[in-house]
């Protein structure tokens, strides 16, 4: 029978890692709009989006969250809105924010850079709210929003580049960064992205395979270009945590 839009039996958080660039954001996209860009758009801060699959005749919503793999964020900044991150609303709160995720992200830090959602530069007093902050709470507020991108997370696609052996690499950082802010149970799919750049594969596929045994993670190749496996990769992860 017919059901509104927002119902559903089942609502699963799944986060998104991995290495800069590697096109954990044109997955979301894929998978949520059916769109891809080849442009290059680093994400800012924190991100999600969500839809609805068909699990054993149940509606499963999943909410996905997106962040940016880079070490230099820009911003960062709270989009969409999620119950979860009522808490974090509020100028000071986010203000704090900010600061923390570029205290420890950027080395060169340039508040001038910075910019207000829905605005464009920092003004004279928001520079001295940044600073503030900055001398005051950075440990403690890294810690808050490192758990709140994870916090409540029953799956995460742990994604790399075929292309790029480094970006391979460090999903043993990934992993273990996940390991220590989410449930020993929550499912992990260790995805190679770019299965289209065949010409330029640098991970073969065997390699990718042995370590996501190695790991007990469930593992795909897909490509959020030609959209091979996009859908897959999500629906696996959606129906091991179901
Ligand atoms: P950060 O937000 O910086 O962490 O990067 P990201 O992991 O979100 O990567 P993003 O989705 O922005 O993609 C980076 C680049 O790779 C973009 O230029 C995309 O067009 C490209 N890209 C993403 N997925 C694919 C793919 O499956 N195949 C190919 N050929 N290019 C891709
Ligand atoms: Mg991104």
């Amino acid at each position: 029978g017919y059901r509104a839009e927002d119902d559903y039996d089942y609502l699963f958080k799944v986060v998104l890692i991995g290495d800069s660039g590697v096109g954990k954001s044109n997955l979301l996209s894929r998978f949520t709009r059916n769109e891809f860009s080849l442009e290059s758009k680093s994400t800012i801060g924190v991100e999600f989006a969500t839809r609805s699959l068909q699990v054993d005749g149940k509606v499963v919503k999943a909410q996905i969250w997106d962040t940016a793999g880079q070490e230099r964020v820009r911003c960062f900044r709270v989009a969409g809105s999620d119950p979860e991150m009522g808490p974090l609303k509020g100028s000071m709160r986010w203000f704090k924010l900010v600061a923390a995720f570029n205290i420890l992200k950027l080395e060169h830090w340039n508040l001038n850079e910075c910019r207000m959602p829905g605005s464009d530069r920092v003004t004279g007093a928001h520079r001295n709210v940044f600073a503030f902050c900055m001398q005051q709470e950075k440990g403690k507020i890294y810690r808050a929003i490192t758990s709140a991108y994870y916090r409540g997370a029953v799956g995460a696609l742990l994604v790399y580049d075929v292309t790029r052996h480094s970006t391979f690499e460090n999903v043993e950082r990934w992993l273990k960064e996940l390991r220590d802010h989410t449930d020993p149970n929550i499912v992990v799919m260790l995805v190679g992205n770019k299965s289209d750049l065949r010409h330029l594969v640098a991970v073969q596929t065997d390699e990718g395979k042995a370590f996501a045994e190695r790991e007990s993670l469930y593992f795909m190749e897909t490509s959020a270009l030609e959209s091979t496996n996009v859908e897959n990769a999500f629906a696996e992860v959606l129906t091991q945590i179901y």
